[in-house]
């Protein structure tokens, strides 16, 4: 019997691809585990209707860790009309399996590291004084809360007459009183204290455990006061246990403008749904991108472990793959390390770091070529090629 069981995803598209090669890796650095393969995706909703199938939810629910590729998914419309002859009229309606998934699983705290490497020509530069250039080293990570806020599916266009008058109960509802509550669009952001506080815990935690002397609050407490004004006081509360780490506020209006000037300066970054979202983008951006973006998505009870881009439809059927399989790599990194499997992680880490450093094998994106079946002829690695690298590298 292998020590672990996981839960394999690969999905649609790219995912699988570059969930295969995550598993060669795996194999390569001694992990012992049994893959339980689960259906998800594009494939399931056009074969069954159902693009999270029960028996994937059965298989999280006994084995509790999954590692996960990439899914397609459309808009309603276009998913109602790719449906299935035999399941078409059945009143079936598209939902995105990752935001169920998320849901049924409770997966609140999604964490994206944003972490440099030497050498990797995506790195951000920032102009020096004198006019040369220089390459700060990023690493920051963002927990982003991944259940709740302007992602709660808490909206109406149209608010039914009950909404509107408790709406019109809150005095600042008075200027669209008299709007056409047809013309009326509600979107809520609900926070709830146990998430929020669950979520800083988490931030001040995995600060203490990875040594980094800042967690910052990104919100907007000034305006959102009730919402981001819990995440704040929360994070000013929670830092009373933790007094070796310090406590940050930045708004994140201003925080985008900050880490295109000093990110190197941030460490953790903790912050609500939407706003989690915008930030942990723009600093993947500093770091490389979709190719680097790796995330964990932790709940009480399980966890899934997933690259932040999808399915990259473009180059699906690409013979040799192009795509860079680093993002699921490092994703499967977060894993080991939330198994405490650390020495494996950090070998996978530092052979994926010598590999970009030494620069002999460069994914397309890293050689800033458009994608396509000619980046091979121009130099570019294959899929595979960089894992080949990446495994050989390992010690
Ligand atoms: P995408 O992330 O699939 O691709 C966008 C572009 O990023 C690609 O065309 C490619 O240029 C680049 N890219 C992505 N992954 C890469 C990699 N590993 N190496 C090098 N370059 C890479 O996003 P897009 O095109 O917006 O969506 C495609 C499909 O994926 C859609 O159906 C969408 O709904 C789905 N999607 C799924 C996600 C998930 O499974 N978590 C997340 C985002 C999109
Ligand atoms: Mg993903």
């Amino acid at each position: 019997m292998a020590k672990y069981d996981i839960v394999g995803m690969p999905g649609d598209g790219i995912g699988k691809t570059v969930y295969d090669e995550a598993v060669r890796v795996l194999d390569a650095v001694g992990f012992d585990a049994e893959y339980h393969h689960a259906d998800i995706g594009w494939e399931f909703w056009v074969k069954e209707g159902n693009p999270l199938p029960d028996s994937t939810i059965e298989l999280l629910e006994k084995y509790k860790i999954g590692l996960f590729g990439a899914i397609t998914s459309k808009p309603k419309t276009e998913a109602a009309k790719e449906l299935s002859p035999e399941l078409q009229d059945k009143g079936l309606v598209y939902f995105s399996p990752i935001v169920k998934m998320r849901q049924l699983f409770n997966l609140d705290i999604c964490i994206r590291p944003c972490r440099s490497f030497k050498g990797n020509p995506l790195n951000f530069i920032r102009k020096t004084a004198d006019g040369g250039f220089e390459e700060p080293m990023v690493d920051t990570v963002i927990f982003r809360q991944n259940t709740e806020g302007l992602y709660s599916g808490v909206e109406w266009t149209n608010p039914p007459p009950n909404v509107f008058e408790a709406f019109k109960t809150h005095p600042k509802f008075a200027k669209y009183a008299d709007e056409p509550v047809e013309e009326i669009a509600i979107s809520s952001r609900i926070f709830t204290y146990k998430a929020c506080e669950r979520i800083i815990r988490a931030a001040f935690e995995h600060a203490r455990k990875f040594g980094y002397k800042s967690v910052t609050v990104c919100e907007k407490p000034n305006v959102i006061r009730e919402t981001s004004g819990m995440m704040l006081e929360i994070g000013k509360t929670m830092q009373k246990e933790f007094s070796d780490i310090q406590l940050w506020n930045t708004n994140i209006d201003a925080q985008m403008m900050w880490l295109t000037k000093n990110p190197e300066t941030y460490g953790v970054i903790v912050a609500g749904n939407m706003f989690g979202d915008i930030v942990s983008d723009g600093f993947a951006g500093l770091v490389g991108g979709l190719g680097f973006a790796c995330s964990a998505n932790v709940g009480e009870n399980c966890a899934v472990f997933e690259p932040t881009h999808g399915s990259a439809p473009k180059y699906e059927n690409l013979d040799p793959s192009i795509v860079n399989p680093i993002a699921m790599i490092l994703s499967a990194c977060m894993m080991l390390d939330h198994i405490n499997e650390t020495e494996m992680a950090d070998k996978i880490k530092n052979a994926v770091a010598v590999v970009i450093e030494e620069g002999k094998v460069k994914s397309y994106d890293m050689m800033k070529l458009t994608g396509g079946p000619d980046v091979i002829a121009n130099g570019a690695a294959t899929t595979q090629q960089i894992t080949d690298e990446i495994i050989a590298k390992l010690q």
